[in-house]
């Protein structure tokens, strides 16, 4: 079985380029479903999940071309609609993104339920609620499929969504982007993978507006036609690498980011003594000489602090002097890295959404898991900063969102490896 194995204590000192955001290319890979002619995508990540994305929709006719390791160029013009592979779709959450597109495309669709990190349930409700909205019937009554149609055809509809969505605003987007008339978006995520979503469609044509704000005005055209588009660099990768320098006591420099996308998870850093410099599309993170001080999190949908820095924060809240609290507001069972943290030593006291860390010098080094995408994170910066060899199994997990994590971390001097054993 394929390992990490890390010997912790190095600081990590270096500079490390920010891949693109794999919560943008997804939706985005779905989205060419709606649009006729040739996309080219660049800065996508080569990361697990896109793949699996690629691999779908080209099991569903469309043409994929690699054109380099970041790069594809995809058509959709012979995709036939209700044809996901299920032991694809099932692997991964964003393969709901094809209700929106499929009812986008052909007023009807069939996706087998998604896969992705198990945080307890993860209701799609909201999603059927702007589905529904638009004029479609809705049935996720089976425990295998969700499938949908349009008898009358899909209509434009004012949606208020219940509460903040990242997953259901970017499929009301994809089913609305294409039907006559204005569709309004109220209570709408703002997070900046939205944002490129709608961005890209624009750049294919599409009239969508106020993206990034909780009310989202789409202007529903015909017809979309193919264009060149480039990914945001992902916020949470370079969030991750900025922790590695404060956990390691080092200095690192990523490239490539919007500085703005980082603005909570750089605030909350700068609370705990780390120096961070903005230049331009670069943040530096300098934790040399830095005794980490204590504070109080609380996850919040965008603009505030990210769900998914959660975990990776936790690993540094662990090692930091004093007594730190998270309160987890979007998902109940985001607490699953903590018991992977204690065997390294780490004192963290879960209750209900609370979790409070009572912060010691350095952990140790252990054999511990992935148990979800970033809580893979976190072991992984703890095997960075613990005494001793640390062993993290289910890496796979880890490789489903990280773009060569072991081969950046070796290039700011973590003593990091991939075994099989
Ligand atoms: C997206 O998940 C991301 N996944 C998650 O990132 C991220 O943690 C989350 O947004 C929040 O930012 C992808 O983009 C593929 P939500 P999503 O709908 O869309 C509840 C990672 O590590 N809810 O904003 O599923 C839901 O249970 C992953 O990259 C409903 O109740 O998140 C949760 O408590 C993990 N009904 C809250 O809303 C619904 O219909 C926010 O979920 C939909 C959601």
């Amino acid at each position: 079985m394929k390992k990490i194995k890390i010997i912790g204590g190095n600081s990590l000192n270096g500079e490390i380029a920010i891949s693109g955001m794999k919560n943008a290319a997804m939706p985005i890979i779905y989205a060419c479903l709606l649009v006729k002619g040739d996309c080219y995508i660049d800065n996508l990540p080569d990361i697990r999940d896109v793949r699996i994305c690629l691999e779908i929709i080209e099991n569903m006719g469309a043409k994929v071309e690699r054109l380099n390791e970041s790069s594809v160029k995809i058509n959709c013009d012979g995709a036939v609609g209700g044809s996901a592979p299920s032991e694809l779709v099932s692997k991964i959450r964003a393969s709901y993104y094809l209700l929106g597109a499929e009812l986008g495309r052909f007023g009807k669709t069939k996706v087998t339920l998604p896969g992705g990190c198990n945080f307890g349930s993860r209701p799609i409700d909201q999603h059927l609620k702007g589905f529904r909205a638009l004029g479609a019937v809705m049935d996720a009554s089976s425990d295998e499929y969700v499938v949908g149609e349009a008898p009358d055809g899909l209509h434009s509809a004012n949606i208020f969504f219940d509460l903040v969505s990242v997953g259901a605003t970017i499929n009301a987007i994809l089913a609305a982007a294409c039907i006559e008339g204005t569709t309004i978006i109220d209570n709408a995520a703002r997070e900046p993978h939205i944002v490129d979503l709608a961005n890209f469609l624009n750049t294919c044509g599409a009239d969508i507006r106020g993206a990034g704000t909780e009310t989202i005005k789409i202007n529903g055209k015909k017809e979309l036609r193919g264009c060149s588009y480039t990914i945001i660099p992902d916020m949470i990768e370079a969030g991750t690498y900025l922790i590695a320098a404060a956990a390691t006591k080092g200095c690192i420099k990523i490239t490539n980011v919007i500085p703005k996308h980082l603005e909570s998870t750089v605030a909350k850093l700068e609370e705990m003594g780390v120096k961070i410099i903005e230049e331009g599309e670069s943040v530096i993170a300098d934790g040399r000489e830095v005794v980490l001080k204590p504070v109080a999190i609380k996850t919040r949908p965008y603009p505030g602090f990210p769900t998914d820095m959660h975990p990776q924060f936790g690993t540094l809240l662990s090692i930091a002097s004093g007594e730190s609290t998270v309160i987890e507001g979007i998902y109940e069972k985001r607490f699953k890295y903590a018991d992977e943290l204690a065997r390294m030593g780490a004192r963290i006291t879960v209750q209900n959404e609370r979790a409070s860390f009572k912060g010691i010098a350095r952990l140790h080094g252990a054999t511990v898991r992935a148990t979800d995408l970033r809580a893979g994170a976190a072991v992984v910066l703890a095997g960075l900063c613990a005494d001793g060899v640390t062993y993290i199994e289910d890496v796979h997990i880890i490789e489903r969102g990280y773009d060569d994590i072991v081969g950046k971390l070796k290039n700011v001097g973590a003593d990091i490896e991939y075994i099989d054993c």
